[in-house]
């Protein structure tokens, strides 16, 4: 993925062979990323056929925290559909460039998913918002002034993060809200400035992931369904200082009624 003439999406469908010879399922029906926070809806969607190390699949790159071991999961749910797991996420902060950054979501293309799910722990910018509360992402602002498409490749992203999949969450949770997500570059937080921006232009949630990735699900033709965890108030939105340990907490916290939440979401699609 290094190698500017090599086809990022035929690495993806090598990835996606892999993924069929280690796990066993010729091909996956929705795929799901778990971002911080959402840990425990794996467990909860259904049957693990198959966990792989992330490692072991073309193109995936070594985590960023040390002790942090990468997973791919296949599992099964109830009605019988299978879900791909994507445990190991490369941000764009990390610095290896945007066809990393996209890759497990062209792989999941490639095992067949038609149906992206894109979840994150994120800073809330509305004041009603309490950390520990999960909102829908209805649309989203790339502030990362990158993309993952190459040349001339001018794709439309209305209704980015499905309406009819929104509508679908909130058949499952009616107290669910919606709101625009920004995605920075990071890995510092934003500024109060920052966030004033971000308001400013129509933003109501700051992070560091899913935005790069809605635009190569889009791409590659998936429906997409985008889901927050507020983990804290952004900065100047909250007084006192952001700390990763915080998020982490709040994450925790969190992990056992919004990944019910979202186990119950995905058994419905
Ligand atoms: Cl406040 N900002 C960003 N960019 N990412 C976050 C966050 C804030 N809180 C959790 N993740």
């Amino acid at each position: 993925l290094d190698d500017p003439h090599a086809d990022p999406f035929a690495i993806a469908a090598e990835a996606a062979a892999d993924i069929a010879r280690l796990t066993g399922v010729e091909r996956h029906d929705i795929a799901l990323t778990l971002g911080s926070g959402w840990g425990k809806a794996a467990d909860l969607i259904g049957e693990t056929t198959a966990v792989v190390t992330a490692t072991d699949v073309t193109g995936f790159s070594k985590p960023a925290l040390a002790g942090h071991v990468g997973t791919l999961r296949s599992v099964r749910t109830p009605r019988g559909r299978n879900v791909l797991v994507i445990g190991a996420r490369t941000h764009f902060y990390e610095g290896h460039g945007v066809r990393r950054v996209v890759h497990s979501v062209r792989t999941a293309a490639a095992t067949g998913a038609r149906t992206m799910v894109l979840t994150n722990g994120a800073g809330g910018i509305r004041p009603s918002w309490k950390p520990g509360q999960p909102v829908l992402i209805s649309d989203h602002i790339n502030l990362t002034a990158a993309s993952p498409l190459e040349g001339a490749t001018f794709i439309d992203l209305t209704d980015l993060y499905s309406t009819r999949l929104r509508d679908l969450a909130r058949s499952i949770d009616p107290t669910l809200d919606e709101g625009v997500y920004c995605q920075f570059r990071g890995p510092q937080y934003e500024t109060p400035a920052e966030v004033q921006m971000a308001k400013t232009i129509g933003g109501h949630i700051v992070g560091m992931s899913t935005a790069l990735e809605a635009i190569a699900a889009r791409q590659a033709g998936m429906e997409i369904l985008g889901f927050s965890l507020i983990t804290n108030m952004a900065a100047g939105i909250q007084t006192t200082p952001l700390s990763h340990q915080e998020v982490i907490d709040a994450g925790r916290e969190a992990e056992p009624v919004i990944s019910s939440l979202l186990a119950r979401v995905v058994g419905a699609l």
